[in-house]
Parts: structure tokens; C-alpha cells; sequence
């Protein structure tokens, strides 16, 4: 496209010097001079076209190490898939401290709600800490006869967001957009992770002895995956609960995109 503008403004060029040379009226080249700088201008608004060719507000890189904006959003789409529950791990794989601590890194990036930024991590890796976190924890609440991981299948972290309530009483939705950050990191470190809702908050609280202004929100358990999950399509019954299939995969029903569109 710009080079289209190139050669727009190069004609218009030739035809000044034309109008010039042939002692046209003093007033076109002067109004020929005007349209170029225009379209110049127009030129230079250009990067922030997308690629096909609609208008768009994200940037396109043209540095060659760089994903253009498709690749890109296909690579959040890829990460997003990957991207399951999972509940069952390789508890021989241990993490490191290091690793948790890039995973919250990602959080910094997030939106904020006022940009209060109220969310702080307490980062579970020791042993005997895990052995205290784990059975706080209420796992697939789906699944009736089972009542979580087996020891040598239960995480070998835990990260545990907490509200700063000196800060604020309310993080809006600023608890789920870190935990969604934290999960595709994780996923893209190859590791998998079960975002925590029912949890035991008091004996959170006491086990690692927080401070009374850091009330926990949420437990994010992870660990190396030891279990393979499967998106699928709702059946013709509408039911939205996962399930074990023959091969004791995982299996997550999710809604079809035109159930999810108003209009
Ligand atoms: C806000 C929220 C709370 C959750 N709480 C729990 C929980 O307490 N226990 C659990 O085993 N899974 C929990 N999950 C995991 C969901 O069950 C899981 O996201 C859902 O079944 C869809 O599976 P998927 O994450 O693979 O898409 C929670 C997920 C979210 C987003």
C-alpha cells in the first residue's frame, strides 16, 4: 500500500513539473504541492494498517524476528487450547522458585482494574508446604468418586493469590485476567495447572501464617502433566460437565462460538 502512495505521489510529482515547465496557471503546482503533502502524511499513517488491509489500531512489525498480528493471534488461539485443567501431575518433576517467580512476572503485564495492581503471590514449592496446602483443596467437583490426585500425582506447586486489602476490598476482575496470564505461561513452559476456587480461605490463611490484610482468592496448583485433556463438542443434551473418557483422558465440553454470539 505505501508503495502505491509512492507512485500516487511521484505521478503527482511529474505532473508539478509538467504544470511548471509548461507555465501552467501559478495556482496548480501550488495545490499540486498541497495533495502530496496530504497523501504523505496519509503514507506515513500506513503501519497501522493490518495486513489485509483493514483498519486496525495494533501495530505491524515488519522486523523479521517478529509474529505479523496473525501469527500472532494464532499462536494465542494454539496456547489457549493447550491451555486445560489439568489435576493430575508427575510429582517427581519438581519447580523451582525461579519458575513461579517468572510466572508472576507475566502478571505485571496485565490490566488493572483503576490500576491499583492489589494482587500478591505466596509461592509454594517446599515439600512440607505442599503437604499442608493439598489437603485444603477440593478437586473436580464433577467427579463423586474422587477425591484428587494420589500422593505421586498431586502438584509439586502452588501459588497462591491473595488480595491486598489495604489496597482495595475489590480487584474487580483483575484475579481472573492474572490467573488466565499465569496459566498460559504456564502452559507455555509446558507445565499444566488447576485454578482453585473451593479452598479452605481460614486454614489457607493459618498454614502459611499471611498477614490479616492478605486474603487469599485463589489457589493455582501446577505441576509437570501427567494427564491428557481434550476439548469436545456439547452433545445434542447441552451438558456441560466434563468426564473421563474410555482412555482415562480428560475430556472439557466447551460451547459451540454460535452459542456465544447475541447477534
Ligand atoms: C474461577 C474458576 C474456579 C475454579 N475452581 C476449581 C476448583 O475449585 N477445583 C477444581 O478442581 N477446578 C476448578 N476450576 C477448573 C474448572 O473446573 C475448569 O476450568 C473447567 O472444568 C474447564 O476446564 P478447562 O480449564 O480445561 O477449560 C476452576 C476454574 C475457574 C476458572
Amino acid at each position: 500500500m505505501g508503495l502505491l502512495i509512492s507512485f500516487i505521489c511521484y505521478g503527482f510529482e511529474v505532473a508539478d513539473w509538467i504544470a511548471t515547465a509548461s507555465n501552467y496557471p501559478a495556482k496548480l503546482p501550488i495545490l499540486i504541492h498541497i495533495y502530496n503533502y496530504i497523501l504523505i502524511i496519509f503514507a506515513a499513517g500506513l503501519p497501522y494498517a493490518s495486513p489485509s488491509g483493514s483498519s486496525s489500531i495494533l501495530p505491524t512489525h515488519n522486523n523479521d524476528n517478529m509474529n505479523t498480528d496473525n501469527n500472532l493471534f494464532e499462536s494465542l488461539s494454539l496456547l489457549l487450547r493447550q491451555d486445560r485443567s489439568v489435576r493430575r501431575f508427575d510429582n517427581s518433576v519438581k519447580i523451582s522458585h525461579e519458575t513461579l517467580r517468572s510466572l508472576v512476572g507475566l502478571t505485571r503485564y496485565c490490566s488493572s482494574g483503576r490500576n491499583l495492581q492489589p494482587l500478591k503471590y505466596y509461592l509454594v514449592t517446599d515439600a512440607r508446604q505442599c503437604d499442608m496446602v493439598f489437603p485444603l483443596l477440593a478437586w473436580a467437583g464433577y467427579y463423586k468418586d474422587w477425591a484428587g490426585p494420589e500422593p505421586a500425582q498431586r502438584p509439586a506447586a502452588y501459588m497462591v493469590q491473595c488480595l491486598d486489602t489495604r489496597i482495595t476490598s475489590n480487584c474487580l476482575c483483575d484475579d481472573g485476567l492474572q490467573l488466565q496470564a499465569i496459566s498460559l505461561g504456564a502452559t507455555a513452559m509446558g507445565l499444566g495447572g488447576c485454578i482453585i476456587k473451593s479452598f479452605n480461605v481460614a486454614g489457607m490463611a493459618t498454614a502459611l501464617d499471611l498477614p490479616g490484610w492478605c486474603k487469599p482468592l485463589y489457589v493455582y496448583a501446577l505441576g509437570a502433566p501427567a494427564e491428557k485433556v481434550a476439548l469436545t463438542d456439547i452433545k445434542s443434551d447441552g451438558d456441560i460437565k466434563y468426564f473421563r473418557d474410555d482412555t482415562d483422558r480428560q475430556c472439557v465440553p466447551k460451547r459451540p462460538l454460535d452459542d456465544l454470539l447475541l447477534n
